[in-house]
């Protein structure tokens, strides 16, 4: 009688640490989410000025020169200003620097059969906590979705002069044929947790 107490309050307190523990991974995942979902927005928000800015003062010829002098540099400071990983991949690539690797690939391609389930681009993401030699990060991704504006240089009726202008810059360009609401890519955000 005594020893089925003592086993049951055992594995009360057990499953009450295991259930401590899960609650802590929780909550420092969703504090990780959090935080890549700002640095995100931020990158995204400082792209989109530039883009914006550029079409405006120049139009898209204009604004392929400003993405092609400045997206880089924005993303790489970026990575800096917010201590952490970001970058931009896409399964069709126009900088070959953002080919996505392979676990990127596989969320990518996640990312279009959902997409191709009707599911909303807008709020898609992924998230995941990886341990690598004792050392815990956040995988982020955010999906791009196409947007109409977006079609003047990633479309499939892009006009003459700005094509002639992503091959003069890009001659291996895969980055042109989509649709409005298709995933054009995504930004990646990778934090070190401790
Ligand atoms: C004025 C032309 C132009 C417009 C409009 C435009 N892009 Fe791009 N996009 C580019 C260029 C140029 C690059 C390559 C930039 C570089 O060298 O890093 C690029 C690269 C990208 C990349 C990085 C992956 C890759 O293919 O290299 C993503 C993601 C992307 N664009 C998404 C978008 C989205 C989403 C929109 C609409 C909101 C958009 N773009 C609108 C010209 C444009």
């Amino acid at each position: 009688m005594k020893k089925t107490i003592i086993i049951a309050s055992l594995s009360m307190i057990f499953s009450a640490q295991v259930f401590a523990q899960t609650d802590t991974a929780k909550a420092e995942k969703q504090a990780a989410v959090k935080e890549a979902k700002k640095i995100t927005q931020a990158f995204a928000s400082e792209l989109k000025k530039e883009l914006v800015t550029a079409m405006k003062s120049g139009g898209p010829i204009n604004a392929l020169g400003v993405c092609n002098t400045k997206a880089m540099p924005i993303t790489k400071q970026a990575a800096i200003d917010h201590k952490a990983l970001v970058t931009r991949v896409s399964l069709n690539n126009r900088n070959p620097e953002n080919i996505p690797n392979a676990w990127q690939k596989l969320v990518l391609e996640d990312f279009d059969a959902r997409a191709a389930k009707g599911e909303d681009v807008m709020k898609m993401g992924y998230s995941k906590i990886i341990e690598e030699d004792g050392k815990k990060s956040l995988r982020f991704m955010k999906a791009l979705p196409t947007g109409e504006t977006c079609l003047l240089c990633h479309g499939s009726k892009i006009g003459a002069d700005v094509q002639s202008k992503i091959n003069e810059l890009y001659p291996d360009d895969k980055a042109v044929g989509y649709e409005k609401g298709q995933v054009r890519g995504a930004i990646v955000v990778i934090k070190d947790l401790n």
